[in-house]
């Protein structure tokens, strides 16, 4: 049984290639949660809006050669899905031919 819920952000991933351009930070809201999305080398990482210095919102920070500043403080996380690399709470993405998907764990009542 899969342990997510399958949330679409981009309808294909050219779109999402195409949105996340020039490191760009986009901000979506699933399930009444800020998740960011970002490319890098052209890959896709989503993790939650919340920033591990203070609390803040990544929005209108950017994505560069896997960092990501936030645009509070100018403080840089690593954006690494290694174990213990980086101090960002990823969320897991799925892209296929129906687009691009952030994955939420399933709640007990869904
Ligand atoms: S809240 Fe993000 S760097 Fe301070």
């Amino acid at each position: 049984m899969e342990r997510f819920v399958w949330h679409k952000l981009f309808d294909s991933e050219s779109q999402a290639h195409e949105a996340l351009d020039g490191g760009r930070i986009a901000k979506f809201f699933v399930a009444d949660q800020a998740v960011c999305l970002v490319k890098d080398q052209g890959q896709f990482f989503a993790f939650e809006d919340n920033c591990p210095h203070q609390g803040f919102s990544f929005a209108g920070g950017k994505c560069e050669a896997g960092v990501v500043e936030c645009p509070v403080h100018k403080y840089k996380f690593v954006l690494s899905k290694e174990e213990g690399k980086s101090a960002l709470n990823h969320y897991p993405l799925k892209v296929n031919e129906q687009g691009v998907f952030v994955g939420k764990k399933k709640g007990f009542w869904s």
